[in-house]
């Protein structure tokens, strides 16, 4: 049986409470940093990175971040550790947990960073599943309080696939008051189970979860739109009959004319320039957010090693 609060396996296992409280600490660690503040907060400790999956933003930023908390961070090679291959995950969890204080985990299946968190005895963070993205909801929710307001009330729009990226910002929409629009083709969806898991936490707070198989329709109330590519890592085979579908699900200078003008685009990158958003909106820099949410990224990973440490401590 898995604490879930122990690890950071998916957003939606975090209360409000815990969620918010991790958006505030990455704010303090930013201004922090800024300031030339020393934040000591994982001295003496190591934390291990597995990577099975290709990286820019979440890889350095972890590595940076650990080493500006004092801490060590230990890069895994998925091929040099063969991960249920060479040895199993058991027992890969099981010695790891005796040399390092933390586990940071992007792979494929959600069943593997489980599998880490059932059978090591440290608090493991999921930096991408097929499933999820919770590291990303949080520097999200960082950017939007520091560009747009308070969470409360706001509306995202997510033109895009129902999968890792727009299940943990549906999470973070259920817990913190925000309205959830998902624009995407028919057949791309979210899993059923899990926004009938979210659903509850919608009705309690008033908010919207509604999904549009028209962009246009998706974004006339938004405050923010927000994109990610069509073609997930993992998914290249499904290349052709992804893009097919997803031609009108492009955030350019025709899907913004039927936006509020206040509205703001962001992406949780690497973007397809051309795809699913056009290099207008990306280099429109008043407009386009996904830089300041890219920066973020230092900031919510060490807020969120920070938050995992405090309470197994
Ligand atoms: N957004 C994001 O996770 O970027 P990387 O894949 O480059 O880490
Ligand atoms: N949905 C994308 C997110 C990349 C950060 C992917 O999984 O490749």
């Amino acid at each position: 049986m898995i604490d879930t609060n122990k690890h950071f396996l998916r957003l939606a296992d975090w209360s409000e409470e815990r969620i918010v409280e991790t958006i505030n600490t990455a704010m303090r660690l930013k201004q922090d940093l800024k300031a030339g503040r020393p934040t000591p907060e994982l001295q003496g400790m190591s934390v291990g990175m597995f990577f099975e999956k290709p990286s820019l933003r979440t890889i350095t930023t972890f590595q940076v971040g650990i080493n500006q908390l004092g801490g060590f961070p230990v890069l895994l090679a998925p091929d040099s550790i063969g991960l249920g291959k060479r040895e199993s995950v058991k027992d890969v969890a099981r010695c790891l947990s005796r040399w390092v204080n933390a586990i940071v985990v992007r792979c494929f299946k959600q069943n593997l960073i489980e599998q880490l968190a059932e059978y090591g005895s440290v608090p493991v963070v999921n930096a991408l599943t097929d499933d999820y993205h919770p590291c990303q909801a949080i520097a999200f929710a960082q950017m939007i309080r520091e560009q747009i307001g308070e969470l409360k009330g706001k509306t995202v729009a997510f033109i895009g696939d129902g999968n890792n990226v727009a299940n943990s910002f549906t999470a973070l929409a259920a817990r913190t008051g925000m309205n959830f629009t998902l624009a995407c083709p028919k057949g791309f969806e979210q899993p059923k189970a899990f926004i009938d898991e979210m659903m509850p936490d919608f009705e309690k707070r008033g908010t919207k979860y509604r999904v549009f198989n028209d962009p246009k329709e998706a974004v006339k109330d938004a405050d923010i739109l927000y994109s990610d590519v069509w073609v997930s890592m993992g998914q290249e085979g499904e290349k052709d009959t992804k893009q097919s579908h997803f031609l009108p699900f492009r955030i350019d200078a025709e899907l913004l004319k039927h936006a509020p003008s206040h509205v703001k685009v962001s992406h949780c990158l690497p973007a397809h320039r051309g795809d699913e958003i056009t290099d207008e909106v990306m280099d429109n820099l008043e407009l386009n957010m996904s830089y300041e949410e890219a920066e973020n990224r230092l900031h919510a990973h060490k807020a969120v090693l920070v938050e995992v440490m405090k309470a197994y401590k």
